[in-house]
């Protein structure tokens, strides 16, 4: 799916984000599986990842996030009529985290639900939240993105946990005057799905399914450097934009091999793309929201700059949205 956002526009009015307390070092991961720091931070960028709590499941990342981007946007959780969280690590299969979140923030009105689409999920969502509202359907949206992926990873499998962490990241969707989405492109390709997979966790039964995180990592690094590369183009391309206008870059944070040869391939110069894997791993949905509260933390987000997101992931799928980004605020 690809389309160039034409009704009223749709923006970004206030974003939170959320992770655990607990930092895991390689240096600690290398005491539980054979591996060093050396090859984590050489084929990955990874030095630390955030770990849940025990008692800590998804809605407990995810609320502090969605309040913080409440409060940015001058909101309060009753102003908000649609909630969509995408995670594939929700507190259970159902009720939905979404549900759970639209009552802890006071949300009787909103339409609520979860959504599956691996690390591409944030960008899914969004991209449903602005046609919620550029319909006009909705009035007010909120979008979680996040995962604790480390309840489902194996944690004896060294090709695995040296890669993901847990975080949570939350945006407001608002009509705005000037600037927000100029379009997205999405898209999924479930033939090479079996490369990344939770075997077991759903209706289809698998004898001896571990309960975890399946992943052939090359195949997913294959294809993950060659749809970054071309969701972004197909989508500046309907955008009428050029490349070189693109002010702010942001990858999903899997690995940062596979976002310095998106980076190089788009031709955008490299200080301009946002990269936190170093300090939080992959956080599946949770990326691209905790980069975006990252560079807007750290001032890198100006009135009608350029952002551009891209998100891959489970599906397997991929996901670009473009945005002119906004002061997020009460508006
Ligand atoms: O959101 C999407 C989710 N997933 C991804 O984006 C992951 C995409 N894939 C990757 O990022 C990379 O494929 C990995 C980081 C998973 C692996 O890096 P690689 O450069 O593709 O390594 P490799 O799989 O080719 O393995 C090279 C060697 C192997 O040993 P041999 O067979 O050459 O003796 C592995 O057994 O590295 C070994 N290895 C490790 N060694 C130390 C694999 N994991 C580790 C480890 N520590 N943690």
């Amino acid at each position: 799916m690809i389309g160039r956002a034409q009704g009223p526009r749709v923006s970004i009015t206030g974003l939170g984000c959320h992770v655990p307390e607990r930092v895991v070092t390689n240096e600690e991961l290398a005491t539980l599986v054979e591996t060093s720091d050396e090859w984590i931070v050489e084929r990955t960028g990874i030095r630390e990842r955030r770990i849940a709590a025990p008692e800590e499941a998804l809605t407990d990342l995810a609320l502090p996030a969605a309040r913080a981007a409440l409060a940015q946007a001058g909101l309060e959780g009753r102003d908000i009529d649609f909630l969509v969280c995408a995670t594939v690590t929700p507190d259970m299969m159902f009720p939905t985290s979404s549900a759970l979140l639209a009552d802890m923030l006071g949300a009787p009105t909103a339409a609520a639900y979860d959504l599956l689409a691996g690390c591409t999920g944030f960008m899914y969502a969004v991209a449903q939240a602005y046609a919620m509202l550029a319909s006009g359907l909705a009035r007010r949206a909120l979008v979680v993105g996040g995962d604790v992926l480390s309840r489902i990873l194996d944690w004896t499998d060294r090709s695995t946990v040296v890669l993901f962490g847990d975080g949570a990241g939350a945006v407001v969707l608002e009509h705005v005057e000037e600037g927000g989405f100029l379009g997205f492109e999405l898209g999924a390709d479930g033939g090479g799905g079996l490369h990344l997979s939770l075997p077991g966790s759903g209706s289809r039964q698998v004898p001896d399914a571990s309960g975890f995180v399946h992943m052939n990592g090359r195949e997913v690094f294959k294809f993950a450097t060659r749809v970054l590369v071309s969701s972004a183009q197909d989508l500046l391309k309907t955008c009428g934009v050029a490349v070189e206008d693109v002010d702010v870059y942001i990858p999903h944070q899997a690995n940062v091999r596979i976002m310095n040869h998106a980076v190089g391939k788009l031709g955008i110069p490299p200080e301009r793309m946002v990269v936190n894997v170093d300090r939080y791993g992959n956080t599946s949905s949770g990326s691209i929201p905790l980069a975006l509260a990252d560079a807007d933390a750290e001032g890198r987000l100006h009135q009608g700059d350029l952002v551009l997101m891209t998100g891959m992931g489970a599906g397997l799928t991929w996901g670009s949205g473009l945005l002119e980004w906004t002061k997020p605020g009460p508006s």
